[in-house]
């Protein structure tokens, strides 16, 4: 099924030029940028052309429906629909095209028209997209047989998408800049109706970047724990990152922290390069984990143990926090003298939270806090998340309670085997097909 993989791999980036030419569309109308506009809606309509025609579609047309054609299936008028748009693509291009040259040449009367043909370009491209992501791809992970699978993976293996693949080549390294510089947000696919899609997204997409992982790899000896993450965080936004046991979500946070080294890539925080920075220099530069299992330390007093998390603060304010803690957890302040080892799981998780916390941290660092807690009481840490989002701290969650981490996230990821295969606003990948049908148990 590697191939449902690369094809959605491929979906986000078309996704993302589709973003990227309705931004440019809303620039037509300024004179001072429309030579460029037009010139990137150019070139993206040659990457649609040159790659997505050529490669793309043919390879489903004639692997992935063909094989879904010979099994019986709900989706048949759906797959007709989409082999239609596929054959009618270079029309409905062309006639793009010709609204766009016609503008290149000086006719701005032609502008409304172009700015309406670019509007509905990308919407039949995201209904295309969406329809395929929800209909078609669930279809096919339930009745294609590991034969067909075989043929079909062995085909999209072949890809090399020259704009958004990996080995991207550099001529079009550039119009890939360009689309990112336009649409920086990650976008999310398969939603429910597209004001969904598009409005988190958009919104979101303004606060500044708090931390911004490019490429990042890690290892464990030769096994590679982690394939080319890429991430935004940005100020007071709450991250969710979900995906199953062994995904890599705990090596992620790790190698945030500093704890376990990047091999490769990049890590920013608020544009300062910390990749190869010393996981205490981190701390004091906000960066506060609560680490998985919470690993309080048991014998020592519930405050002292969040003393210890002020360790690198020399101000004269940590009283004052301790006693804000202490109005954020109550149940903390009832037991602070005694050893942390006497408090429950629910309460320890509480307790590594207040610790981190005391840190002050800019940028919080939870990995799983609901682990091993009745739902009762995972109902109650969620709340406390949400309050402390509430409160403008900047949340990185890490979770395999994908349900209760996505419903209270401004963006969620989803990372399978070192590999981030999904992304966009928390409610939309609730509702996406994949998400529900791997994380959700629906
Ligand atoms: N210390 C280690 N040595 C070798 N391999 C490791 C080590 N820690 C993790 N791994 C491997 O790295 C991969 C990612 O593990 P990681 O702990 O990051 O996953 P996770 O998503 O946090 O899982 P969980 O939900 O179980 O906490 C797994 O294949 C795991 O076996
Ligand atoms: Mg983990």
């Amino acid at each position: 099924m590697k191939a449902l993989d690369i094809i959605q791999g491929e979906h986000r980036g078309m996704w993302r030029v589709a973003s990227a030419m309705d931004a440019l569309a809303q620039t037509l109308e300024r004179p001072e940028e429309r030579t460029a506009s037009i010139q990137a809606i150019g070139a993206m309509l040659d990457y649609i052309d040159g790659y997505i025609d050529q490669v793309h579609h043919p390879k489903e047309d004639q692997y992935l429906f063909s094989a879904l054609k010979r099994h019986a299936h709900g989706v048949g008028a759906v797959i007709e629909r989409l082999e239609h748009e596929h054959r009618d693509g270079p029309r409905f291009r062309d006639e793009l095209r010709q609204a766009v040259q016609s503008v290149a040449a000086g006719r701005s009367n032609d502008m409304p028209a172009l700015v309406q043909s670019v509007a509905e370009f990308t919407e039949q491209l995201r209904a295309h997209i969406r329809a395929e992501e929800m209909h078609v791809m669930p279809e096919a992970r339930k009745v294609l047989t590991a034969q067909d699978w075989q043929a079909i993976d062995a085909a999209f293996l072949d890809n090399d998408d020259p704009l958004f693949g990996a080995r991207a080549r550099s001529e079009f390294e550039a119009l890939k800049a360009r689309i990112i510089a336009i649409t920086p947000a990650p976008v999310g696919l398969g939603g429910t109706a597209p004001a969904e899609v598009s409005a988190p997204a958009a919104s979101e997409a303004t606060g500044e970047i708090v931390l911004k992982l490019r490429g990042i790899t890690s290892h464990y000896g030769r096994i590679q724990a982690l394939h080319g993450i890429d991430l935004d965080v940005r100020q007071g936004q709450l991250v969710a990152l979900v995906g199953a046991n062994g995904a890599g979500k705990t090596t992620l946070l790790r190698t945030i922290s500093g704890v376990q080294p990047a091999s490769g890539g990049s890590i920013e925080l608020y544009g300062q390069d910390i990749t190869r920075m010393a996981p205490d220099k981190r701390v004091r530069q906000g960066v506060c984990q609560v680490p998985e299992g919470r690993q309080v330390f048991g014998p020592m007093s519930i405050e002292d143990n969040m003393r210890l998390g002020a360790y690198t603060r020399r101000d004269s304010e940590i009283d004052q926090d301790m006693e804000r803690m202490y109005s954020i957890f109550p149940v903390l302040k009832e037991k602070r003298m005694l050893p942390a080892g006497t408090l429950s799981g629910g309460q320890q998780q509480m307790l590594a939270m207040a610790r981190a916390l005391m840190g002050r941290p800019k940028l919080l660092l939870l990995d799983e806090p609901s682990m091993g807690l009745a739902p009762l009481l995972v109902e109650e840490i969620f709340r406390v998340v949400k309050r402390l989002k509430a409160e403008g701290i900047t949340i990185f969650l890490v979770e395999q309670n994908a349900q209760a981490a996505l419903s209270i996230a401004d963006i969620g990821y989803v990372i399978e085997t070192g590999h981030t295969i999904l992304s966009g606003p928390g409610a939309e990948l609730l509702h996406n097909e994949q998400v529900k049908a791997a994380y959700l148990g629906m």
